[in-house]
């Protein structure tokens, strides 16, 4: 995983009170970053930073916050500052989907999804990334799907949220690659969190079978990351179907996402 120190520097996780983001915190925590963990379930993200003291000896800040309400960046910057940190990890993690026909979905819900999804996490390294320069070291690993490989039909704004957080994920790593920041994006599967009872997708047979565990998850995402690669996808089945996605024709390949993400 690289021999990156991250002794007394902070990692901040977004969407760290449940799912991959317990794994993140968990995992730099357990690399020495002191963490900030960041959600709207205040009890939860307590819970979660009451372990993370107790396993790891490390200090954790608790930030109880909608990253999808206008105005979340600018609140959350302001109360970094009022505690004096200054992040040298960001995990972008939060994020939600909206399963179902696109046309007859609820755009109040598709709107909250692109603005988590797209621009709070935009808008978010946007801001730390001048941070992370000045200091002359940086980290940003951005969450985005093995569903950004291809079009989804039932999933539609959704997968194509994750095409736009691939896209320039891999775009900033490039330009990055001389100020001392990494940038990477993780590309999970289908994953064990809470992710599928929040998007309302009743997984196929198939998708719960091939299902992972969160843990070897965000720890491809934190080993990619410190490695400097651009993107990884989690896992050797998923690894296989985004390389199949490439060769076979879009047709193929959206018919079959539409036969394993169908409308239920
Ligand atoms: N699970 C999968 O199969 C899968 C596959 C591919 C990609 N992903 C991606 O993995 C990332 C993590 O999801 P997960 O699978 O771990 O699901 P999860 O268990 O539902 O976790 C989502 C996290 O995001 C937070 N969040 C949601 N809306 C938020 C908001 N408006 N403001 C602040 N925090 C918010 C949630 O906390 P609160 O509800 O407390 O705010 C929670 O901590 C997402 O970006 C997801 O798209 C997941």
């Amino acid at each position: 995983m690289g021999n990156v120190n991250l002794r007394n520097k902070w990692a901040l996780v977004t969407g760290a009170s449940s799912g991959l983001g317990v794994d993140f915190a968990d995992i730099l925590a357990g690399r020495g970053a002191n963490v900030v963990l960041i959600a709207r379930r205040a009890h939860k993200l307590e819970a979660v930073a009451e372990g993370l003291r107790q396993r790891h000896g490390v200090e954790v800040n608790v930030i109880a916050l909608d990253l999808g309400a206008p105005g979340a960046v600018p609140a959350l910057l302001g109360q970094l500052d009022a505690a004096g940190v200054s992040p040298t990890v960001l995990i972008n993690n939060a994020g939600v989907g909206a399963h179902g026909a696109f046309a007859d979905s609820e755009w109040a819900r598709v709107h909250a999804m692109l603005q988590l999804n797209i621009v709070t996490l935009t808008e978010l390294t946007h801001a730390l990334l001048p941070v992370m320069r000045a200091a002359g070291e940086g980290y940003v690993l951005q969450v985005g799907s093995l569903a950004a490989f291809q079009a989804c039909p039932y999933s539609a704004a959704y997968a194509a949220t994750k095409a736009y957080v691939l896209s320039l994920g891999e775009a900033l790593n490039f330009e990055l690659r001389d100020a001392g920041i990494k940038v990477a994006v993780l590309n999970p599967g289908i994953t064990e969190t809470e992710f599928f009872d929040v998007s309302g997708h009743n997984l196929t047979k198939w998708l719960e079978r091939v299902m992972m565990k969160s843990r070897p998850v965000a720890e491809a995402g934190i080993a990619a990351l410190f490695a400097g690669d651009a993107s990884v996808v989690a896992g050797t089945l998923n690894k296989a179907t985004a390389l199949l996605n490439r060769v076979l024709p879009r047709r193929t390949v959206v018919a079959t996402a539409a036969r394993y993400n169908r409308a239920n």
